[in-house]
C-alpha cells in the first residue's frame, strides 16, 4: 500500500531516530554531532554505525547500510517497508491510513492464498491410495497422524501435473504457480509440478502464513530435500522452521535443531519450542527473530563435525544480541531424533537440564582435542584455551575461565590471567586496525557495497554522486542549471535516485531520505545515504554543479563513441565471417 506524504512525515517526526535505535543498539561516544555504537548488521569490535541527530539517519561505514528510521526497522525487524511503517505507526501510538491494497499486496495475498491452498492439497493426499507411499515412510520414522495435523505434513503425489491441475482448477495460473515455486516451466512444453513423490513440510511464518515447502524423499536418494526458491513471500534466511509452533511454547527456551525431522520428532516427544534454519546455519536475520521470542536458546545440532561447526557460529551470533545460550551434547546418537527413538523423551529431557553453557561447551570441545598428560598438548591446549577465554565479553567470566583453564593444565592462575589480558590486547589492537583498513580501501570508499549496484564507469560515477550530494544539500541549484537527463548517468541505481531527486525538487518536496522509502530498495537508499554522508564545500557549489555536470556529459559522449566503434568492429567482423 502507499501512504501520503503527510502520513509518513508525521510518523518519522514522531519517531525519533536516536530513541528507535537505541532499542536495539547501545549508542554512545559522541562524534560530532553523530552518535556511534556497535552495527547491528555485520560483526564488528569497534564502533562504525552512526546515527545523526540531526538529519535523522543511520549509516554503518563498515557495511555500508543505511537509511531512515523507516529503513532501520525495515532492516532490523525484517519487515517489509508497509509493515514497518505500521510498527512504528503503533509505537507511536498513530492511527494507520486505511489500507488500500497496491499491485504487490495483492500479488503477495495472492501467493499466500495459492501456498495454502497446496498445504491443502498435499495434506488431503496422505489420506489418498496414492499416499501409501508417504504412509509408509511416515511409519517409518514414526511420525503419527496427529503430528502430522499439528505440522500440516503432505505428501506431493508421483506426479508430473496433480498439483498444477488442482491449483488451476482453483483458478490460479500457471504463471501464479511459477512465482511461487510450485511448477516449473519445462525446456520444450509448458509447466511441470516441481515437488513430485515428497513429503511434504509447509513452512509457516509466525504470523501464519504458508510462504513456502520444504520437500523431503521417500527414503534415500538425491537431493534429500527440495525448498521452495526464494518468492515474494519466502525468504530462507528470515525464517525459521516451526517457528509459528515453537513461539507459542510455555517452556521459556527454544531448541534449534538442524532437520525438519529432527524438529517433527521433538514435538511428537512433548518439546515444543523445538525450531530448525531450513538448511543454512543460522544467519543474524534468524537470531534476531528468535530474539523477539525468547532469551534462551538451547542449540541441538548434529553430533558430527559438521554440527560442532555450525553450533559455534550459531553461539557468536546469539551471543550478540543477549540470548543466553547452552549447547546440548547428544551422547550416542546422530541427532535428536534419533536420540529420542533409541532412548526416549525422559532422557532427552535429563539432557536439556544438563545442558552446557556455551562457554563450558566450547571449553570442553578444546580440552577434548588434547592429551593434557604431555606437555607439548598441553601448551598447544593452553594457547587455544586463553585465546578461548581471551574472547569472553566479560571481565567475571575471564577470571572464572581463566581459573578452570589454570586447574585443567595444573598451572598458576596468575600465568593464565597474564597471558588472557595479553592476548585481549593483541586481538582488540588488531580488530581496530582490521575495522579501519576495510574502511578505507580505496576501492571500498568508491564503490557501493551492494553488488548489484557496481559502476563501471567510476568516473562518472564520482560526478553523478556529487551532482545527487550537490542538489540534496541545496535543492535550489536546480534552477541555477540545465540539468543532465537521468539517462546520461552512467550507473543505473545514482540515475534512478538523481530522478526522484530532482521530480521531488521539482514538485518543491523534501529529499529528507526519511521520506523516500517508498521509492528507493534497501541498497538503493544505503547507496543515497553513503553519498549524503560525503564531505560537499557548499561555498562554491555553483562551480562544482558545472563541472559535475560537464564531466557527466563527457563521460557520456566517451562511452557513446566507445559503443559506437564496437558496433562497428563487430559489424566488420560478420561482414569478414560471412565471406570467408
Ligand atoms: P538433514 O540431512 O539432517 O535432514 O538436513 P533431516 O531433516 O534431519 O532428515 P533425516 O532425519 O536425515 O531424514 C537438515 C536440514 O537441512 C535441509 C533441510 O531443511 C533439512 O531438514 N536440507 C537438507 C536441505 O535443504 N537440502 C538437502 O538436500 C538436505
Ligand atoms: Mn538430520
Amino acid at each position: 500500500m502507499r501512504f501520503s506524504e503527510n502520513f509518513i512525515t508525521e510518523l518519522v517526526e514522531r519517531s525519533d531516530i536516536v530513541d528507535v535505535v537505541s532499542g536495539y543498539v547501545r549508542l554512545g561516544k559522541k562524534s560530532g554531532s553523530n552518535l556511534f555504537g556497535l552495527c547491528p548488521f555485520h560483526s564488528e569490535k569497534t564502533p562504525s554505525f552512526s546515527v545523526s541527530p540531526d538529519k535523522q539517519i543511520y549509516h554503518c561505514f563498515g557495511c555500508g547500510k543505511g537509511g531512515g528510521v523507516i529503513n532501520f526497522i525495515m532492516e532490523i525487524e525484517g519487515l517489509t517497508f508497509p509493515e514497518a511503517v505500521e510498527f512504528l505507526a503503533r509505537r507511536a501510538g498513530m492511527p494507520i491510513p486505511e489500507e488500500e491494497n497496491d499491485a504487490e499486496s495483492r500479488k503477495r495475498a495472492r501467493m499466500l492464498a495459492l501456498n495454502k491452498d497446496a498445504a491443502r492439497f498435499f495434506y488431503e493426499q496422505l489420506a489418498t491410495p496414492a499416499g501409501g507411499a508417504a504412509r509408509e515412510y511416515m511409519a517409518k520414522r514414526r511420525i503419527g497422524r496427529a503430528t502430522a495435523k499439528n505440522f500440516g505434513v503432505g505428501f506431493a503425489p508421483d506426479s508430473w501435473d496433480s498439483l498444477r491441475n488442482a491449483m488451476k482448477a482453483k483458478g490460479y495460473t500457471d504463471f501464479e504457480l511459477a512465482d511461487a515455486g510450485l511448477v516449473r516451466r519445462g525446456k520444450t512444453s509448458g509447466f511441470y509440478d516441481t515437488f513430485r513423490n515428497r513429503l511434504m513440510f509447509p513452512v509457516i511464518d509466525v504470523r501464519g502464513n504458508v510462504i513456502g515447502f520444504s520437500g523431503r524423499i521417500l527414503g534415500d536418494g538425491e537431493p534429500k530435500y527440495m525448498n521452495s526458491p526464494e518468492t515474494l513471500v519466502f525468504n530462507k534466511s528470515r525464517n525459521l522452521f516451526a517457528l509459528n509452533l515453537a513461539k507459542k511454547s510455555k517452556s521459556g527456551y527454544i531448541i534449534l535443531s538442524e532437520g525438519n525431522i529432527d524438529v517433527v520428532s521433538l514435538h511428537q516427544a512433548g518439546f515444543d519450542s523445538a525450531v530448525a534454519s531450513l538448511g543454512t546455519s543460522l544467519t543474524p536475520e534468524q537470531a534476531r527473530l528468535l530474539s523477539r521470542f525468547t532469551n534462551q536458546v538451547i542449540i541441538a545440532y548434529d553430533n558430527d563435525g559438521a554440527g560442532i561447526k555450525a553450533a559455534q557460529r550459531a553461539i557468536g551470533i546469539l551471543e550478540r544480541l543477549d540470548v543466553k545460550v547452552k549447547v546440548l551434547r547428544l551422547n550416542g546418537a546422530k541427532d535428536p531424533d534419533e536420540f529420542i527413538k533409541l532412548k526416549g523423551p525422559d532422557a532427552f529431557r535429563n539432557l536439556l537440564e544438563a545442558s552446557e553453557n556455551q562457554v563450558d561447551y566450547r571449553l570442553r570441545s578444546v580440552t577434548d582435542k588434547y592429551d593434557l598428560s604431555e606437555d607439548e598438548q598441553k601448551v598447544e591446549f593452553l594457547k587455544e584455551a586463553t585465546d578461548l577465554v581471551a574472547r569472553l565479553p566479560g571481565e567475571m567470566e575471564r577470571q572464572v575461565y581463566a581459573r578452570r583453564v589454570a586447574e585443567l593444565a595444573g598451572v598458576a592462575q596468575e600465568a593464565v590471567t597474564g597471558e588472557v589480558e595479553r592476548r585481549r590486547k593483541r586481538a582488540l589492537r588488531s580488530a581496530r586496525q582490521s575495522d579501519e583498513r576495510e574502511q578505507t580501501r580505496p576501492e571500498r570508499q568508491m564503490q557501493p557495497i551492494e553488488r548489484s549496484l557496481r559502476y563501471d564507469d567510476p568516473g562518472s560515477a564520482a560526478a553523478e554522486e556529487g551532482l545527487i550530494r550537490l542538489l540534496a544539500l541545496d535543492p535550489s541549484l536546480a534552477r541555477k542549471a540545465a540539468l543532465p537527463d537521468p539517462a546520461d548517468f552512467s550507473a543505473p541505481a545514482l540515475g534512478k535516485i538523481y530522478s526522484l531527486v530532482r521530480e521531488r525538487i521539482s514538485r518543491g518536496e523534501s529529499v529528507d531520505p526519511n521520506l523516500l522509502g517508498q521509492e528507493l530498495s534497501a541498497d538503493e537508499m544505503s547507496l543515497l545515504v553513503r553519498i549524503l554522508q560525503k564531505p560537499e564545500v557548499l561555498s562554491r557549489s555553483d562551480q562544482a554543479l558545472q563541472d559535475y555536470i560537464k564531466k557527466i556529459q563527457e563521460q557520456r559522449d566517451a562511452r557513446q563513441q566507445g559503443n559506437d566503434l564496437l558496433t562497428l568492429q563487430q559489424k566488420l567482423k560478420q561482414t569478414k565471417g560471412y565471406r570467408g
